[in-house]
């Protein structure tokens, strides 16, 4: 089967093409087949190949195969899911620590991992949103906020963050979203009730005081600003970190949580019911073929354009 490899790492010419054996039914026991459909390129991928997580990778040496969202099709029956049923998921690729990512015909997965994808629902789509939504659910959960509450969103312009806008404002929160200029409209749409522009870390702070001025109940941090934005959460507050190396340090008995997304079926697969009644928006920016991986990670790093760059198997 068609794989992309890292070689080693470094930039985007180091994604090759490769062909390793394709899987045969039965050899991974309680594991089944998805042949691949789409692939999501994630932030997490782009660094991993630039080595920048060489220490989470530990042991794991190129090459190996990145990738944690797909979509595709079942080549072996999961419990309540037939051959042949549009499935997607993410592979919890640092907690496997294998290298058999995602970019690639085919992969073996846990059925736990597994949502069915409504038929409404492209399988590019679907590929967008697995580490996203969950991601963006469990920060949420972890901030533990109350109906009422004031929520900071950071980074609402990119998939996460955008994700995170809908899921507070469904929870009942009050939204404020820090966004690039010009999304404003959109994302009052999707839930916002205040929208600041993104830019240097004093400027947010000040723009969300100006709005916020007792600061806000709680952070969800999707743009990575870490611990420079601590002035805008009230003491006893709550911040949720989703990168491992931007977590900062509690102070005035704010909470701080370190979110890293595990798979939960249940919940994408209601993600993708919303997303099929069209109650849940998840944005796709481009749909390449496989072969032009380093193309589409070129494009990711450069932050070119709002959504999930999905690479088409
Ligand atoms: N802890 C976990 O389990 C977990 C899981 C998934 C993701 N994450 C992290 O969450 C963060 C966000 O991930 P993501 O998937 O949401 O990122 P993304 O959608 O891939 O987007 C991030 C990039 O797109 C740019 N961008 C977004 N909207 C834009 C717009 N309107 N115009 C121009 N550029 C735009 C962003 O620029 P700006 O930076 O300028 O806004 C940023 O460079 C990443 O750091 C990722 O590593 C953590």
């Amino acid at each position: 089967m068609r794989v992309v490899e890292v070689t080693a790492y470094g930039g985007p010419e180091v994604l090759r093409m490769a062909r390793r054996p394709e899987p045969e039914a039965g050899a991974e026991p309680g594991k089944v087949r998805v042949r691949l459909k789409a692939a999501g390129v994630n932030q997490a991928d782009l660094r991993i190949r630039a080595g920048r997580y060489a220490d989470s990778v530990g042991p794991l040496k190129p090459p190996f195969v990145l990738g944690t969202d797909f979509a595709g099709k079942l080549l072996d029956a999961a419990p309540g899911m037939p051959v042949g049923t549009r499935v997607g998921g993410f592979v919890p690729w640092f907690e496997m620590l294998t290298g058999d990512g995602t970019y690639a015909e085919t992969i073996w997965a846990d059925p736990e991992w597994l949502a069915v994808i409504p038929d409404e629902v492209d399988f590019t789509v679907a590929a967008s949103l697995p580490l996203a939504s969950a991601t963006a659910q469990q920060g949420l959960d972890r901030l533990a906020l109350p109906a009422g509450a004031t929520v900071l969103v950071t980074g609402a312009s990119a998939v996460v963050g955008r994700l995170a806008v809908q899921y507070a404002s469904a929870a009942g929160l009050r939204v404020v979203a820090v966004a690039h200029e010009g999304d404003e409209p959109e994302l009052r749409v999707l839930g916002a009730d205040h929208v600041v522009p993104r830019g240097v870390p004093a400027d947010v702070v000040a723009k969300v005081l100006a709005g916020d001025p007792d600061g806000v109940d709680g952070v969800f941090d999707g743009g990575i600003f870490g611990e420079a934005l601590l002035p805008v959460v009230k003491d006893g507050g709550a911040f949720a970190a989703i990168a491992p190396d931007r977590v900062p340090a509690a102070e005035r008995g704010i909470r701080v949580e370190t979110v890293r997304a595990v798979p939960d079926a249940a919940r994408l697969a209601e993600s993708l019911r919303k997303v099929a009644a069209r109650e849940l928006v998840t944005r796709v920016a481009d749909v390449m073929p496989l072969e032009e991986v380093a193309e589409a990670h070129r494009r990711a790093e450069a932050g070119h354009r709002p959504g999930r760059i999905v690479l088409m198997i």
